[in-house]
């Protein structure tokens, strides 16, 4: 028997219509589309993730699996983020968002990750800049004052998602933000199971580059390391999901022993990064 998941598989009958092309990168396609759920008709951002390589096919992308897993992890750690799903949408209509789709990297039915609009859809833009640079004081504030910042700072060390840069965090409400984006999980989508140490100091850009983490108030620092603490229980929660997708694909199940370790391993390192003493 399946376990229950988080993440709802839709029927492609759901899928009522495209509305506009919103982000292209070198693996993924992100269209706007109306999608028909729990009898509401909404708007959610459906991403096309590519399974090979554009240049010779050979190199397996797993941005797929891994928002699947960065989902499942963050819904069990109480992370606040948009409904999710996977639906599968035909290569024409992705074709007809995304004109520099390339035939070879898409055909038939292509399971898709889509995600529930976080914002108010009468609001425009509610998504912060993408920052990559240090020091932002404007932006520093805003994320001070956001109770889930300490746990998403957190959990981005556990998971090895070296891409939370600002533009993954969605303001939903003046001072509340919903994390998306969990496809650089597991140090970035074309990571090789015996490159993962669970032990190694990953890059974490809301520390490394928004915030100086060892300049962090007392009280944000203490909230990082008691989320940690969490992140064994929050795997085990998890787990029977995350067998459901592994299933047995070597691999994957290697990713789930990093993410299983360094459940433990985070604390130390977060620790560090920090300033504190364990
Ligand atoms: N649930 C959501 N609510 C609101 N906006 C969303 C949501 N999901 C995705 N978006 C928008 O779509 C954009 C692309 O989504 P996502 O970040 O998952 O893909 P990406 O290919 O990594 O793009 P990027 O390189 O811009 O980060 C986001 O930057 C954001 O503006
Ligand atoms: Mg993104």
């Amino acid at each position: 028997m399946s376990p229950k998941l988080c993440i709802e598989l839709l029927d492609p009958e759901q899928y009522v219509t495209a509305l506009e092309p919103v982000a292209f990168g070198r693996d993924s396609y992100t269209h706007l589309a109306l999608i028909n759920f729990e009898g509401k008709t909404r708007r959610w951002y459906v991403k096309f993730i590519t399974d090979r390589n554009d240049s010779d096919g050979s190199l397996p992308v797993r941005g797929l699996i891994n928002e699947i897993v960065g989902y499942t992890l963050a819904h069990h750690a109480g992370l606040p983020q948009s409904q999710s799903a996977l639906i599968r949408v035909t290569h024409s209509v992705l074709r007809s968002m995304h004109k520099d789709l390339g035939t070879a990297l898409v055909s038939g039915d292509n399971a898709c990750f889509a995600s529930l609009e976080a914002h108010d859809p009468s609001k425009r833009n509610t998504g912060m800049v993408k920052l990559l640079y240090r020091n932002s004081a404007d932006i520093q504030k805003k994320l001070l004052g956001w109770t889930d910042l300490p746990a998403v700072m957190a959990f981005d060390t556990w998971v090895a998602n070296v891409d939370r840069n600002t533009g993954n965090l969605i303001q939903v409400r003046p001072g509340q933000f919903a994390v998306i984006d969990h496809g650089r999980i597991l140090t970035g989508p074309h990571w090789e199971a015996a490159d993962l140490k669970s032990d190694d100091d990953y890059a974490n850009r809301l520390m490394d580059i928004l915030f100086d983490p060892t300049k962090l108030p007392l009280p944000v620092k203490s909230a990082i390391l008691h989320s940690a603490r969490r992140f064994l229980e929050v795997y085990k929660r998890a787990e029977p999901e995350l067998a459901f997708w592994f299933g047995s694909d070597p691999d994957k199940l290697e990713a789930g022993n990093f993410l299983q370790k360094r459940g433990h391993s985070a604390i130390p390192l977060l620790t560090n990064l920090v300033g504190l003493i364990a």
